[in-house]
């Protein structure tokens, strides 16, 4: 890329290299207040990441560049933002409680979308009360969810993140791999009679899904012979494939092309989460997304949340070459969270061809990874405070403690704490006449954010969900790529199709390379039948 700011950047990095983030705080007791944001009770502290006044006007002028401004409202209209799919995406939609019509080809799908929401209360009501009985008359007390990617990540993440607001004796069994051990757990541990199956897939067409999908039917055939078709329930944009499954029509909850699978928990998909949480807390995690798009649509870029975060990680991954990007949560109800927003960001990102024609020849999304604080202190964390590589760090944290264990949060907040700031400032010279000095160096100058919220309510989730949504957008938009396809995953399946019959078929593996060939044979000779 070789825009005006672009170029400047290249030129304002340079001009930073002998200066250090520590340097940046010295004589400076202001900077945590000029390099820090609140919305929706959240408060983003980018103070500790390698930037100045300058750098950051510099920054905004890459977006205003990119026509940032033009992309966010396009967004939010409607217009198609997914180049290669000639799709809108319009998952704030999903979220947007105002009767306002929203009309796309002559449809209002406002109005689709809050029928939609209408019906999946009314399900979520009748299961959760007990209306909702089974092919033999008995009460409900399993669901079993199947799905994966975009279709799993998000009930799965979000249920964990929310248990605290469980309102239900329902139990929830998430089975997204084809591990046939996973799977036989769960039904070995269930009674067909009391289970309902949740079949998540937006194409219905994926194979992990469906497999899985298979074997439950029959495993509900087997107690209940053709009525265990009553017990499924499909998800899904497309209708027609899940009633041919079998999905009786009333049990089909239909979503649409225009949200993508990692989009979706806002939909239908999002099924699990309303039947542990009950639905008015359900609307309240729509909400919270909801006041984070209004955000993101209105604010100047400055006061920007998810325009900072996306500026600033495209400062360190492009200008300062940070390849990686750590999301620690301090909170174990956030475990899945650097997984979700590894399909949200990598999926959306993690591409080199530009939006229309053409490849990129500047680097896009990082790799995410992560895990709880204070966990990775005892695992990861030696790497990013004395290794070779600069590995920026999203940290998040409630500042509320749960009820009569403050003393654990006070030590969790003081870890968090301790960590950003040992990244940032390191153990200066050490002790000279140790010597064992330079083992125990620490250099420090590694950049970190910090995002701490009241407590992870609904409302707070949908907002820090909605958050890196839009951050990831305004990445996109500004590398110049589509954020909404995913071609890249479809080669994966072309070779399933491919390799499988020789699996199932035990058949010699022609037209293989060597490494492909010898693997299939070596399975085929070593398939252990009995475990
Ligand atoms: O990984 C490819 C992908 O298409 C994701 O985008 C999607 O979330 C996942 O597979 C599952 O797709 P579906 O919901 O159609 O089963």
């Amino acid at each position: 890329m070789s825009t005006n700011a672009w170029n400047d950047l290249l030129i304002h990095q340079k001009s930073l290299l002998h200066v250090k983030i520590a340097d940046l705080f010295a004589g400076n007791s202001e900077r945590f207040s000029q390099f820090s944001l609140q919305a929706n009770g959240i408060l983003y502290d980018y103070s500790k990441q390698r930037i100045t006044v300058e750098g950051l006007a510099k920054l905004i002028q890459l977006a205003d560049e990119a026509r940032l401004q033009e992309h966010i409202s396009a967004l939010f209209s409607g217009k198609v933002v997914n180049f290669s799919e000639q799709r809108p995406a319009l998952h704030s939609v999903l979220r947007d409680p105002t009767p306002t019509p929203f009309p796309i080809n002559g449809h209002d799908i406002k109005h689709e979308i809050h029928i939609s929401l209408k019906r999946l209360e009314q399900c979520v009501e009748r299961i959760r009360s007990g209306e909702w009985l089974g092919a033999t008359g008995s009460k409900i007390t399993d669901i079993i969810s199947l799905g994966i990617g975009g279709s799993d990540l998000g009930p799965s993440m979000v249920c964990q993140a929310l248990n605290a607001y469980k309102t239900t004796n329902l139990n929830i069994h998430f089975i997204s791999n084809v591990d046939g051990l996973s799977l036989a757990t769960v039904l070995n541990a269930l009674d067909p009679i009391t289970t309902l199956c949740i079949i998540n897939s937006k194409t219905f067409t994926t194979p992990e899904t469906l497999q899985n999908a298979k074997t439950v039917k029959a495993w509900l055939q087997q107690s209940l012979g053709s009525k265990g078709c009553a017990h499924l329930i499909g998800v899904t944009a497309h209708p027609n494939s899940a009633q041919e499954f079998g999905i009786v029509a009333d049990n089909i909850f239909e979503f649409w092309d225009f949200i993508g699978g990692r989009y979706s928990v806002w939909s239908s998909v999002g099924l699990p989460i309303a039947l542990l949480i009950g639905m008015q807390n359900f609307k309240d995690f729509l909400a919270g997304a909801h006041e984070m798009d209004r955000h993101f649509h209105n604010a100047p870029f400055l006061e920007n949340m998810p325009v900072l975060m996306a500026l600033l990680g495209i400062w360190n991954i492009n200008f300062w070459d940070c390849h990686t990007l750590a999301i620690i949560p301090y909170a174990d109800g956030l475990k899945q969270f650097p997984d979700y927003l590894q399909q949200l960001e990598m999926e959306s990102n993690g591409k080199k061809a530009a939006e229309k024609t053409g490849f990129v020849e500047h680097h896009t999304a990082p790799v995410i990874w992560g895990g709880v604080g204070c966990n990775g202190q005892h695992a990861y964390m030696q790497l990013l405070h004395q290794g070779t590589q600069i590995i920026p760090v999203d940290f998040l944290m409630a500042t509320e403690a749960y009820p009569g264990f403050e003393a654990q949060h006070t030590l969790l907040v003081a870890s968090c704490l301790s960590q950003s700031k040992a990244l940032m400032e390191g153990n200066g010279h050490g002790i000279q006449s140790d010597p064992l000095n330079d083992a125990k160096r620490c250099l420090g100058d590694r950049p970190s954010s910090t995002l701490l919220y009241p407590k992870l309510t609904p409302f707070v989730l949908g907002s820090l969900i909605a958050l890196y949504e839009h951050k990831v957008f305004a990445q996109g938009v500004i590398w110049g790529i589509n954020s909404f396809d995913q071609w890249g995953v479809e080669l994966g399946k072309k070779w399933v199709k491919k390799i499988y019959p020789y699996l199932e078929d035990r058949a010699p593996a022609v037209d293989m390379d060597s490494s492909t060939a010898g693997l299939i044979q070596y399975f085929q000779r070593h398939q252990t039948k009995n475990y």
